[in-house]
């Protein structure tokens, strides 16, 4: 397994979303419960940046809010999450951000995988 070192752990505080760019393309990294997730920084949807997304609680999982159009991204699976009029949570079945797996680390945060080696192209892969 490839890893790519795209931080160091103190740069990504509780809480905060930051940018970082490596092979010429850009990832988030958010931190939410103690827990560093990596995802493309652009929304899968229409390329929007999700730097500027809120954080919230999907009921299980955290989720990051499009600014946009405002869907709502699980950061563990990519999954877009729907909440029903009767405020159960579904997932959607097809499209989904790209989610980059976290090795563990006490100093850096390091990517597994390079995203054009272990990641399909898709619509996200239009935006850089
Ligand atoms: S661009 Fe993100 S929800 Fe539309």
């Amino acid at each position: 397994m490839t890893l790519l070192r795209v931080a160091r752990q103190a740069e990504v505080g509780e809480g905060q979303k930051v940018i970082k760019e490596a092979h010429g393309r850009k990832f988030l990294l958010v931190r939410v419960h103690g827990t560093v997730y990596c995802t493309d920084a652009h929304c899968f949807h229409m390329g929007t940046s999700l730097a500027g997304g809120d954080i919230e609680d999907s009921g299980s999982h955290a989720c990051i809010v499009c600014p946009a159009h405002r869907y709502r991204i699980e950061l563990c699976s990519g999954k877009k999450i729907d909440r029903k009029l009767d405020g159960a949570v579904c997932a959607s079945a097809d499209q989904k951000q790209r989610i980059y797996e976290v090795h563990p680390d006490p100093e850096f945060i390091w990517q597994a995988g390079q995203w054009s080696a272990v990641h399909p192209v898709t619509t996200a892969s239009l935006y850089r």
